[in-house]
């Protein structure tokens, strides 16, 4: 099964299994997110992040799935909006077309992490801003049962053994500027990173 099929099936379910857990975590990422310019929300599923983002933005939500898009497009109102398909580790944008993107519970659910950041980093802006919300393995860190448990999970929802900082070398143009545990005693984290000027 390919993650659009299982996401498509995911779909009815999703803000069920997963708002109110992050919802908090959304919140207190987001509270002080820029305004006045143009955002990328990668992989926007549902659309989550929508309620907790400032309203003087142009945003751009891309998923792969439409049934998760149909629902995105119920929480747009009042943020100038617009919805693509396509895929995170392709995107169907120019360089340097956003002064941010949000990778929310994204870059370790696609196959390809280090083509997903890459490509945030490729159509960020000199100087803009890229915001990261996920679950990452420390370098060196064992973790047999997430390593176990990602080779049947990765088809139909998520990774589980990505490593951020291994990801991180394939996106040369990204510094970090924060790397913040949360949830999971600190595999979720919040990492903020800027495009070099
Ligand atoms: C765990 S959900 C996260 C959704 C949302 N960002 C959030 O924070 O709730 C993962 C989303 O990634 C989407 N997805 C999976 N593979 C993708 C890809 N290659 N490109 C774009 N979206 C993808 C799925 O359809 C799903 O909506």
């Amino acid at each position: 099964m390919s993650l659009k099929h299982s996401y498509t099936l995911i779909a009815p379910f999703y803000d069920l299994a997963i708002r109110r857990a992050f919802d908090r975590t959304r919140a207190e990422i987001l509270k002080d997110f820029p305004s006045g310019g143009n955002v990328l929300i990668s992989g926007i599923g549902t659309g989550l992040d929508l309620p907790h983002l400032p309203p003087d933005n142009q945003y751009v939500g891309l998923d792969l799935t439409r049934a998760m898009l149909d629902r995105a497009t119920a929480r747009q109102h009042p943020l100038q909006l617009t919805l693509v398909q396509g895929d995170s580790q392709r995107l169907p944008f120019d360089d340097a077309s956003f002064d941010h993107v949000i990778l929310h519970l994204i870059l370790a659910v696609v196959p390809h992490p280090e083509h997903c950041l890459a490509e945030a980093a490729r159509v960020l802006k000199p100087g803009g801003t890229l915001q990261v919300l996920d679950k990452f393995l420390r370098p060196d860190e064992k973790a047999p049962m997430r390593r176990l448990a990602n080779i049947l999970i990765r088809h139909i929802a998520t990774r589980t053994d990505v490593v951020f900082e291994h990801v991180l070398q394939h996106a040369p143009s990204l510094n970090l500027v924060s790397d913040q545990p949360l949830l999971g005693n600190g595999w979720f984290r919040c990492i903020r990173l800027e495009k070099s000027a």
